[in-house]
């Protein structure tokens, strides 16, 4: 039993995704073999468990993605709800409310949305793709900014099942989540804007990483691209030597100059820093709902400017660019 994505691919049959209809469904299958990971049958079992019911209440445009209302459930439907969502523990992006359910995830991802909105083209009727879109927390920002396709694609099972938690409800096939990484995706597509955020400095090839960002947009399509940083010139890198912040899998962090010239270099177009933030202990923290460790864990107890590591503590940029 997998989620019900045949209404989505029924929507794209007639759209810039109709030519990777021919495999996507396969590949799709294969990433939800129960060999894949051991706790998929337990997550499906808690999309199964949701209790049965409709609304019509969906709150897109708020910090906190909503649907329904804590009246349209009885309370042995509200326990049977919470006790399902918390199967697919840890929530790490959101937050969320599922008929007046708050789920107060371990990023407040409405932040980081908060600081790129202003500055990217209206999303209004716009394709977009969510690369390493997690739970799909942005995908469902993005439809309720008028997006008219929001395709996220994440490996990571878990998240995957969460997205569909919510869509359970919401059920909107315009948006969905793929259970694929960004090698599984077709070498050319044509989505207005692509997303990548928090996802650059896990590649090993970040050029080609770049490069394969730009041949998934249309011509003049927008790029919104969100990364670590660090301060310094544009001759500034930063490779750790082992873990950075205790991820294993960190591979590369420039400077924002560093950044933008390869941007260019990769032939994008109009390429402008727009937002650099660093990360702070409000805005990722453990919670009820994510209850390992967080951020402050991460970061030197004497100092927080500097991780465990002993490198520079997050900081991150938002950059757009053109194809
Ligand atoms: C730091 S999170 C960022 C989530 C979200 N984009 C955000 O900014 O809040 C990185 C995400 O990339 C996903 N990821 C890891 N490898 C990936 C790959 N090869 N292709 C696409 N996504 C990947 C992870 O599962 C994770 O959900």
């Amino acid at each position: 039993m997998i989620p019900d994505y045949p209404p989505f691919y029924a929507l794209v049959k007639d759209s810039i995704l109709a030519e990777w209809l021919h495999t996507l469904p396969k590949q799709v299958e294969s990433a939800f073999d129960p060999q894949r990971h051991g706790d998929l049958p337990q997550w499906l079992q808690a999309i199964h468990d949701l209790p049965d019911v409709t609304t019509e209440r969906r709150g897109l445009n708020s910090s906190s993605v909503s649907v329904g209302l804590r009246q349209e459930l009885t309370s042995e439907q509200f326990l049977t709800l919470e006790t399902a969502l918390r199967q697919l523990h840890p929530w790490r992006k959101g937050p969320f409310e599922l008929f007046g359910l708050p789920i107060e995830t371990e990023w407040r991802s409405d932040w980081k949305w908060d600081r790129l909105q202003s500055f990217i083209a209206p999303l209004k009727n716009r394709t977009v793709l969510d690369i390493g879109c997690g739970n799909g927390y942005h995908c469902w920002r993005m439809a309720g900014e008028g997006a008219s396709l929001s395709v996220g694609i994440d490996p990571s099972l878990r998240f995957v099942m969460q997205f569909w938690a919510l869509q359970r409800y919401i059920n909107n096939p315009a948006v969905t989540v793929l259970p694929l990484g960004v090698d599984d995706l077709p070498e050319s597509m044509a989505f207005d804007t692509v997303f990548s955020m928090g996802v650059l400095y896990h590649r090993r090839s970040p050029i080609g990483f770049l490069q394969q960002l730009k041949t998934l947009l249309r011509s003049g399509g927008e790029l919104v691209l969100e990364t670590l940083v660090i301060e310094g010139d544009e001759q500034q890198l930063l490779i750790p030597e082992g873990r950075y912040a205790k991820m294993r899998n960190v591979w590369f962090i420039p400077s924002v100059l560093m950044l933008e010239r390869m941007l260019r270099r990769c032939g994008y177009k109009n390429v402008r820093t727009v937002d650099l933030s660093s990360t702070t202990v409000l805005e990722q923290r453990s919670t009820d709902w994510m209850r390992f460790h967080s951020l402050v864990d991460f970061l030197d107890p004497e100092d927080q400017s500097l991780t465990v590591e002993g490198y520079p503590a997050p900081k991150r940029a938002v950059l757009i660019a053109n194809a």
